[in-house]
């Protein structure tokens, strides 16, 4: 560990909520519009590198999501607003123009000052979410490159330029965690202990490659939807760094690097249910989350990647949720990594074409879920909890679609069901890539404005399902 990246608590001025970082500025010189040649960075969050990972074992202080009441029943379904539908679309300009070059409308467009701060509840709690996921990657990348020698990412083909990347993208969640914490203030909160399911290098990219598929997700979720533009603009330009890891840890592990036309949004409890198992405790005082953890959900015959064949994959995961493959279960003439034969070579590249798909319109998916009422989470401290009725349903939520396949009962809680054949565009195959499948009561019609109607719906899941 580099000494520069000991930092100590107090280093940082916490109550600071402008994103300072970003727009450095001379101190004392209003007058200069020029960049100063030498201004001191903008100090980061502290944060340890070397943290142990093991299970907590302790009891918590404090058990639930946060909240308030009096807790209303949430919002029922109402027509679009008449409004909506007025603007002509008919690429003629309608209004006075506000100046030269510059059409009238727009949100935060009038010259007024931009404040970089949470502007309601439903702002504060989302970028939190955020935050807890920037922590987790900033450790999971440093324990990856820690657990494992050199030696090990050799023999997975990475080589020290590989993982100097790793360790660059350790250090762009310094950035992130440093940024939302400038906009959060205070009470921010801050880095945990983890505890990651992986034992080898396959593993830890495949862990890698599905954590930051629902960091990415979980926050396109929100992001139309916070109050404070101004911080879903600077979080943007974090998560499209965000996008770019995990293309990164894909093309690491083998795969296509980006087999969909569009990435799929998931609402804030998707997002928490599957970062929560591996967050083991937090600091005492850890500002606490809203968001709901839903009862865990397996996919039996997960796809895994490492396997010439990777539909033909039974119970070879190494957690529920994420369903992170599990490299020791393939028998070598099963497995692809030792090849160099085009369409079944899953050795780290820029792109693979496989022979056999990861998964197919028809393939029939076996899954089991838990109960609600399971201790999850930091401290063992938030419980899995559902308000949905019978499970009937398994919606697939990729790309610009919420699909859904009937689910046939198979016990109280597995079941499976059929892949469905559905395209977003002529062309797009919608099922491809990490994605997201859960357990429903409904079929519930949503798009990806409105997918977080689906919550009262959640039986169990989400889990992602490596479809491509
Ligand atoms: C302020 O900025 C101006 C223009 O860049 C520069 O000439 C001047 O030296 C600066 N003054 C101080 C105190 O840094
Ligand atoms: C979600 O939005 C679509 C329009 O895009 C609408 O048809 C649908 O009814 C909405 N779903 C719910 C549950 O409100
Ligand atoms: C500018 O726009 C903001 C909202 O984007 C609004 O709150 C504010 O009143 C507007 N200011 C003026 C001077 O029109
Ligand atoms: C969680 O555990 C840590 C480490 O034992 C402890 O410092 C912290 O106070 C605990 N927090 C809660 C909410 O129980
Ligand atoms: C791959 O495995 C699936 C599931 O076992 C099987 O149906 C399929 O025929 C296999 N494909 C090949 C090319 O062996
Ligand atoms: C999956 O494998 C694990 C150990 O490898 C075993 O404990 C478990 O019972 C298996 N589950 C199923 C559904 O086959
Ligand atoms: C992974 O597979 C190996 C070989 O089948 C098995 O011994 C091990 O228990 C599995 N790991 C987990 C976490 O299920
Ligand atoms: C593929 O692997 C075989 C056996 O390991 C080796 O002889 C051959 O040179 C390799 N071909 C390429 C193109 O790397
Ligand atoms: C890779 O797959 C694409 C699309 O299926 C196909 O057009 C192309 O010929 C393949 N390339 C190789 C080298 O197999
Ligand atoms: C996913 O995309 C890859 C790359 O284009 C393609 O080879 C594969 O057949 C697709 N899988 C499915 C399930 O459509
Ligand atoms: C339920 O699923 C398990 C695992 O796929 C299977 O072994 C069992 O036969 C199934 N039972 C029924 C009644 O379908
Ligand atoms: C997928 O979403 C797109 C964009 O909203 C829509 O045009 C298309 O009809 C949807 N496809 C399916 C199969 O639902």
């Amino acid at each position: 560990m580099a000494p520069h990246r000991l930092l100590l608590l107090g280093a940082l001025p916490l109550a600071l909520a402008l994103p300072r970082a970003s727009f450095p500025r001379a101190p004392g010189n209003s007058s200069s519009s020029a960049a100063p040649s030498h201004v001191t960075p903008a100090p980061v969050v502290p944060y340890s590198s070397s943290q142990a990972h093991t299970s907590f074992a302790g009891t918590p202080t404090t058990t639930g999501a946060l909240s308030e009441t009096p807790i209303g029943p949430g919002a029922s379904s109402l027509p679009a607003n008449p409004a909506a539908t007025t603007y002509p679309s008919d690429g003629e300009l309608h209004s006075p123009e506000p100046g030269p070059y510059t059409p009238a409308g727009g949100v935060g467009t009038n010259g007024t000052t931009p404040v970089y701060r949470p502007q309601s509840d439903f702002d504060y709690e989302s970028l939190a979410l955020a935050l807890y996921q920037e922590y987790i990657e900033l450790d999971l990348f440093h324990d990856g490159l820690a657990r494992f020698s050199a030696q090990d990412f050799e023999a997975a083909g990475l080589t020290a330029e590989d993982r100097s990347l790793i360790e660059f993208m350790a250090d762009q969640e310094v950035g992130h965690a440093t940024m939302l914490t400038n906009i959060l203030g205070a009470e921010a909160p801050r880095q945990c202990s983890y505890v990651y399911p992986y034992t080898t290098v396959h593993e830890f990219l495949d862990f890698c490659q599905k954590l930051t598929r629902f960091g990415e997700s979980g926050v396109y979720g929100f992001l139309p939807h916070l109050d404070s533009r101004e911080s879903a603009a600077l979080l943007t330009l974090s998560i499209t760094t965000e996008a770019r890891q995990q293309m990164i840890f894909r093309q690491f592990e083998g795969l296509f690097p980006m087999p969909v036309w569009f990435e799929a949004g998931v609402p804030q409890s998707w997002a928490w249910t599957l970062l929560a198992p591996y967050i083991s405790s937090c600091p005492e005082d850890q500002t606490r989350l809203a968001w709901q953890n839903f009862p865990a959900l397996s996919i039996l015959n997960q796809p895994n990647p490492v396997r010439i064949n990777g539909s033909a994959a039974w119970n070879e995961t190494v957690s529920s949720g994420t369903n992170v493959l599990n490299s020791t279960a393939v028998p070598s003439s099963q497995s692809c990594l030792s090849s160099n034969t085009t369409g079944i070579d899953c050795s780290p590249a820029i792109t693979h074409n496989r022979t056999n798909p990861l998964s197919y319109p028809g393939r029939e998916v076996q899954l089991s879920w838990e109960v609600p009422g399971k201790a999850v989470g930091p401290n063992n401290s938030y419980v899995t909890s559902t308000s949905a009725g019978r499970p009937k349903y398994v919606a697939w939520v990729t790309q610009l679609n919420v699909t859904y396949s009937e689910l046939t009962l198979n016990g109280s809680q597995s079941g499976s069901t059929i892949q469905p054949d559905v395209a977003t565009y002529a062309g797009d195959p919608a099922i491809n890539g990490t994605m997201f499948i859960a357990i429903l009561d409904t079929d519930l019609y949503v798009t990806p404005f409105n997918i977080t109607m689906l919550n009262p719906h959640v039986v169990a899941g989400p889990a992602l399902y490596q479809s491509g």
